[in-house]
């Protein structure tokens, strides 16, 4: 008799700790994104925007409000204003001190232990973003093919293109809720630069999964925050479960 496959072997997706485990610890903090890691996702998904004075940065929203004690624009503050931040609290008074990261920080910390999944926000915001990221990865030898446990991904398709043009062996990836993505001509589109398609998991059926497939693109979805969730992407067999709760989706946990 044939061994019994262990349960590594029968996982066909890579789990994406969405802003790191964004359930468990402040979004976008070394406290969320060393969880994502001790969870063992596979990657870890981060926002990057660019502070006043050129810093690339991570945060989600384009304004500091929401997740720390500060007020503003991510894009109007300095470096050393975004720093001084607290970026922890909102979630408990246990992560008070957390701080705001910078892209630099998460890539040396992170790259060769977890993948990283970048989502370039906003970066319509950011003019010449794309060029600061790709600068950040070749320094570090992360632009080469065997380095496939980088992503970088946006809503904003223009970026995109630049960024693949700027990156040709960095895989790419499309975001979107909308359906009017999911029609055959903009997928083709899609195909002409992206490596991934990644839609929020409303849009997924079997049909759009085998439709990117077919296209030679891979699907990751977001943002699973049910059980229940996450078992209608591992039933679809999408290639990515981006999700605040890494164990819902990955039963090593
Ligand atoms: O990675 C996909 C997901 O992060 C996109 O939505 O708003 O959480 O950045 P959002
Ligand atoms: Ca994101």
């Amino acid at each position: 008799l044939a061994a019994e496959p262990t349960t590594g072997e029968l996982r066909q997706f890579d789990t994406v700790a969405h802003r790191g485990a964004a359930g468990y610890a402040p979004e976008n903090t070394i406290a969320a994104f060393d969880k994502g890691l001790e969870m063992k996702a596979d990657y870890i998904e981060i926002d990057v925007q660019r502070s006043k004075d050129g810093e690339l940065v991570v945060i989600h929203d384009t304004t500091v409000d929401r997740t720390t004690d500060g007020t503003g624009k991510v894009g109007e503050l300095t470096i050393e204003e975004l720093r001084s931040l607290d970026a922890g609290s909102f979630k408990g008074e246990q992560f008070a001190g957390e701080k705001i990261p910078t892209f630099d920080e998460i890539l040396d910390r992170y790259h060769g232990k977890i993948g990283i999944l970048i989502e370039l926000k906003a970066p319509e915001l950011y003019p010449g973003i794309e060029e600061a990221v790709a600068h950040e990865l070749k320094e570090r030898n992360l632009d080469k093919p065997q380095n496939d446990k980088i992503i970088i991904q946006s809503f904003n398709f223009e970026s995109m293109k630049k960024m693949d043009a700027l990156l040709p062996k960095v895989p790419i990836g499309v975001l979107t809720s909308s359906s009017l993505h999911t029609t055959e001509a903009a997928l083709l589109e899609f195909a002409k630069y992206a490596d991934l398609f990644n839609p929020s998991y409303g849009l997924v059926s079997k049909e759009l999964v085998d439709k990117v497939h077919s296209l030679g693109m891979e699907i990751q979805s977001w943002t699973v925050r049910s059980p229940e969730a996450a078992q209608f992407l591992i039933d679809m067999k999408v290639d990515g479960i981006i999700t605040d709760y890494p164990d819902y989706v990955d039963p090593r946990n």
